[in-house]
């Protein structure tokens, strides 16, 4: 790792820590659940991937993005990262949003619904609710991206 990639490294998880400080805060006026609370301080699946077979960003209205990345093996994802600047709800998210689609194929990782996401947290307030949203549709771009990038290499082998 460069010493570049490891200052952006440390300052994405200061970033973090401040969005988890700020959750945290925000708590007086709304109710996160436990598997919310438990996602966003130990979430899954939240790193960089070199090299990714698939990778999808997706820009919220609210000013956040997410970015996933894919390995696939045998037509089913392997490996599922993401990165965020967004809230700790979105942070929460893309940990449980990342865990549901390991293992999958890609039709079945296509079709997963932010209510599933949703449910699997038990819910968020009403203003965090796109924050699934904004996970789901990443992971959608992500494995188009990957579709895509099958289709450029298949053209180019003739
Ligand atoms: Fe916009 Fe979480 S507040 S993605």
């Amino acid at each position: 790792m460069t010493e570049q990639q490891h200052d952006e490294q440390e300052s994405e998880l200061d970033r973090i820590v401040a969005n988890i400080a700020e959750m945290l805060a925000e708590q007086d006026n709304e109710t996160y659940s436990p598997k919310v609370i438990h996602e966003f301080k130990n979430p899954s699946n939240l790193a960089h991937m070199d090299d990714p077979d698939g990778q999808g960003i997706s820009d919220g209205l609210c000013g956040d993005t997410m970015m996933v990345c894919l390995k696939i093996e045998d037509g089913r994802i392997s490996r599922c990262t993401f990165e965020t600047d967004g809230c700790g709800a979105t942070v929460a998210c893309g940990s449980m949003l990342t865990r549901i689609a390991a293992g999958m194929s890609l039709e079945d990782a296509s079709n997963i619904d932010p209510e599933q996401v949703l449910s699997a947290l038990d819910g968020l307030p009403e203003g965090h609710r796109h924050c699934a949203t904004l996970a789901v549709i990443a992971l959608k771009n992500a494995v188009r991206d990957f579709v895509k990038r099958q289709a450029a290499d298949a053209e180019e082998g003739g």
